[in-house]
C-alpha cells in the first residue's frame, strides 16, 4: 500500500473576505446589469460543467486536447530535458492531471527526485489526484495546493529553493485577454526565482471553418456547457431562466483572433433571480457574452513572453501545426526591480 505523501494545503486569501457564493452573486448581478451583458467563463466549472468539459475534450471537433496530447507523447522527454535536473513541476488548474502523466513519466525517468505540485480550486479533485498518482508512481512526491492560482503560486514560489517549471496546459491562457495574460505571467515572473520557467499550451490562430465547429459541435455538447451557466444561476441563486428560451452561439472574430461565445435570448423576456432580488430584462436576440478563447500566432506568443519578462526558448507543434507547447525562460534582469 502506498501512502499519500502530502495532502492538499488549503490556502485562503487574506484580504478577500467574500465567500465564493457571494462573489458569484456579485459577478452575476454586475454582469447581467451591464449594457453588454456578460457572465464570466470561470463560472462554467461547477460539478456538471466540469463533467461536460471532459466530454468536450473527447469531441471530434474539439481538436485541442488531442493535439496537445500528441505533442506531449512525442516530445515529453525532450521537454523535460530542457529543464534543470530535479526541477519542481508545478501545474495550474491540473484537474485530474491526465495529460500531465506523460510529462511526469518523462521526469521520473530523468530526475533523481520528482516533486509535482498541482494547484486547483477543488480540494476534492486534488485529493483524488494525489491519491491516484501516489498509487501509480510510488516514487513521485506530490504536494498539492488547493486554492486560487495566485495564492497557490504565492505559497509555492515563496518557499521554493530550487527551480520550478510552472505548467499551464490546455490553452487555458486563451480564456484571458491578451493584456490579462501578460500581466498574469508577469506576476509569476516577479514572484518566482530568476530561473523559473513556464510551459504553456497555446492554441494557434487558424481558419474559422476549423475553429467554429470546435466551439459549436454537431452533437450540442458545447451548447449544453454554455447553457449550464443558466442552470447554475437557477440552482445557486434561485433564478428562473428557461434554458429553452436561450441558444448557444460561437463565432470566430478574426481581427481579435478569438472565439466569442454567447447565450442569446430568443424573445423579449424578463427573468427573476430571487437571491439577487432582481429582474433582468432581455430583448429578442440580445446576447450574453460568456467566453473569449484567444488564439495566438507565433509572433503573438513571442510578444506575450516578452511583455511578461520571459522569452520563448523553445516551441513544439503537433503535426498539423494547430497547437503549440511553449517553454518560456526568464529574460535576464527583467522586472526584477519592481
Ligand atoms: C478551458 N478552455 C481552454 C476551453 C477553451 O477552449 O477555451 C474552454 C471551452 N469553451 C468551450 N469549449 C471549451
Amino acid at each position: 500500500m502506498t501512502e499519500i505523501l502530502s495532502l492538499p494545503v488549503v490556502i485562503k486569501s487574506q484580504n478577500n473576505t467574500e465567500s465564493p457564493m457571494e462573489q458569484f452573486a456579485r459577478d452575476v448581478l454586475t454582469g447581467l446589469q451591464a449594457d453588454q451583458k456578460r457572465l464570466s467563463s470561470v463560472y462554467f466549472y461547477d460539478e456538471r460543467g466540469s463533467q461536460i468539459f471532459e466530454e468536450i475534450c473527447d469531441l471530434d471537433e474539439y481538436y485541442l486536447t488531442r493535439k496537445e496530447t500528441e505533442i506531449l507523447k512525442r516530445s515529453a522527454h525532450e521537454i523535460i530535458g530542457e529543464l534543470p535536473l530535479d526541477a519542481h513541476l508545478v501545474e495550474l488548474g491540473s484537474g485530474s492531471s491526465t495529460k500531465t502523466r506523460i510529462l511526469l513519466e518523462a521526469a521520473l525517468a530523468r530526475f533523481e527526485e520528482t516533486l509535482y505540485s498541482p494547484i486547483d480550486i477543488s480540494a476534492e479533485i486534488l485529493t483524488a489526484t494525489a491519491h491516484d498518482l501516489n498509487e501509480a508512481y510510488p516514487e513521485l512526491q506530490v504536494e498539492a495546493v488547493a486554492g486560487r492560482y495566485e495564492f497557490g503560486l504565492e505559497h509555492i514560489l515563496r518557499t521554493e529553493k530550487t527551480s520550478s517549471c510552472i505548467m499551464w496546459l490546455g490553452s487555458s491562457i486563451g480564456n484571458l485577454t491578451r493584456e490579462e495574460a501578460a500581466s498574469f505571467l508577469g506576476d509569476i515572473r516577479k514572484k518566482g526565482l530568476k530561473q523559473d520557467s513556464l510551459l504553456l499550451g497555446i492554441d494557434l490562430r487558424k481558419g474559422a471553418t476549423i475553429l467554429e465547429p470546435a466551439y459549436d459541435d454537431a452533437s450540442g455538447v458545447t451548447a449544453d456547457f454554455n447553457l449550464n451557466l443558466l442552470d447554475r444561476i437557477n440552482s445557486e441563486l434561485e433564478g428562473e431562466f428557461k434554458r429553452e428560451q436561450f441558444r448557444h452561439k460561437a463565432i470566430y472574430n478574426i481581427e481579435e483572433g478569438r472565439i466569442e461565445m454567447y447565450l442569446i435570448s430568443d424573445r423579449d423576456q424578463e427573468v427573476f433571480i430571487k437571491k439577487l432580488d432582481t429582474r433582468i430584462a432581455f430583448k429578442q436576440n440580445e446576447e450574453i457574452l460568456t467566453e473569449y478563447s484567444y488564439k495566438y500566432s507565433h509572433e503573438e506568443i513571442k510578444t506575450l513572453a516578452e511583455a511578461s519578462g520571459f522569452y520563448l526558448a523553445k516551441q513544439w507543434l503537433d503535426e498539423s501545426g494547430w497547437f503549440s507547447l511553449n517553454l518560456l525562460q526568464p529574460k535576464a534582469n527583467a522586472l526584477l526591480k519592481d
